[in-house]
């Protein structure tokens, strides 16, 4: 059994030894671009953690492992288009480097190469990991979908919220997990609990993810700070504050969320003093908390030896301090 770091170490260097070599090369460069900048690569890692309970030939799988991750980073592509982002992983994002219509394109064929990737996984799973993949993708598109229409609302309840991020990002961590451990040959039962812990974790990533876009340091985690609050996301952090304000911090919160016209340094700095009156990092936290004990449940429930979890286990708490 490998440890999370060693899968790690060799999914990077597989990724890093692709090679595009169909031209233009205008539509493929980004593409190029983007897989170079690294990330912490952890949908491929899952996948192959979750073949690993199973079974130790894990390069066996290396074309969904890599399907998974380009599949991932045409999801970056279209989603910094959308919330207009100039920075990913330290770096100018590819609209920036080239233009809108260059990430749309690239994304686009990142979209299929992925799809070629997947597909290049043991026929006897063929129909069942294309329709897993399938479903996920319909998915994040309808989590990217309510998310944008979110922005224009003010009345998004937690429990829409948590759908959002659960169709967002929780169900590729899922389908990554349940992908590998239906290829390592795991019952129904344990793909399903796979895929139930995957989306528990998701569910804390991308509460975290919110939380770093606030306070994290740009230096580490690589995007712009405050960018969710410029385009008024509705994340768990804003939906907790217009909840808990008082009267006065719900006016002001309200006025910055009605601004047309603002200096964005302003705005953030505005925002951000009022999550800190009204503790909103803390609340944050605990909600990461009881999703990542959730996790923790739906892993328990898996039916392999205690030892073959420890490693999803520690990756867990990992991830629960990351800072990028
Ligand atoms: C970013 O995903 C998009 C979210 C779902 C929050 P990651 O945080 O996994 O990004 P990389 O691949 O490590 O850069
Ligand atoms: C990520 O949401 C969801 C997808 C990319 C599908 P975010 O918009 O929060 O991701 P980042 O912060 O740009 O990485
Ligand atoms: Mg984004
Ligand atoms: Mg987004
Ligand atoms: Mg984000």
């Amino acid at each position: 059994m490998f440890t999370a770091f060693q899968l790690l170490d060799k999914i990077n260097t597989h990724v890093s030894e692709l090679q595009f070599t169909r031209s233009p090369k205008g539509l493929y460069a980004p593409v190029e671009y983007v897989l170079s900048l690294g990330g912490k690569r952890i949908r491929p890692v899952l996948m192959l953690m979750g073949y690993n309970l199973y079974k130790e030939d894990v390069s066996r799988i290396y074309g969904p492992a890599t399907g998974i991750e380009v599949y991932h980073n045409y999801t970056l592509l279209h989603d910094d288009l959308m919330d207009r982002a100039d920075v990913r992983r330290g770096k100018a994002t590819v609209h920036k480097v080239w233009d809108d219509n260059t990430a749309i394109l690239s994304g686009d064929a990142m979209l299929v190469l992925a799809y070629q990737y997947m597909a290049d996984c043991p026929s006897e799973y063929l129909k069942q990991v294309m329709d897993i993949f399938s479903l996920t993708a319909l998915e994040i598109c309808e989590g990217q979908q309510m998310d944008m229409e979110f922005e224009r609302r003010s009345d998004v309840r937690e429990e829409e919220y948590i759908e959002m991020i659960r169709l967002k990002t929780a169900v590729l961590l899922a389908a990554g997990l349940k992908i590998g451990a239906i290829l390592g040959g795991a019952s129904s039962e344990d793909a399903e609990k796979l895929y139930d812990f995957g989306v528990q974790i998701g569910i804390a990533f991308q509460l975290q993810d919110d939380l770093l876009d606030v306070y994290g340091d740009s230096a580490v985690f690589g995007k712009k700070i405050g960018g969710d609050i410029l385009c008024n996301k509705k994340t768990y952090m804003l939906i907790k504050a217009l909840e808990r304000a008082d009267k006065a911090q719900l006016s002001e919160l309200n006025d910055w969320l009605a601004a047309e016209s603002f200096s964005p340094e302003e705005k953030i700095a505005a925002v951000t003093a009022l999550y800190n009156q009204i503790g909103i990092k803390a609340i944050c936290e605990n909600k990461m908390r009881e999703y990542y004990t959730r996790a923790m449940e739906s892993l328990e429930a898996v039916s392999v030896a205690e030892e073959k979890k420890k490693e999803l286990k520690s990756l867990m708490k990992h991830l629960m301090y990351r800072e990028m």
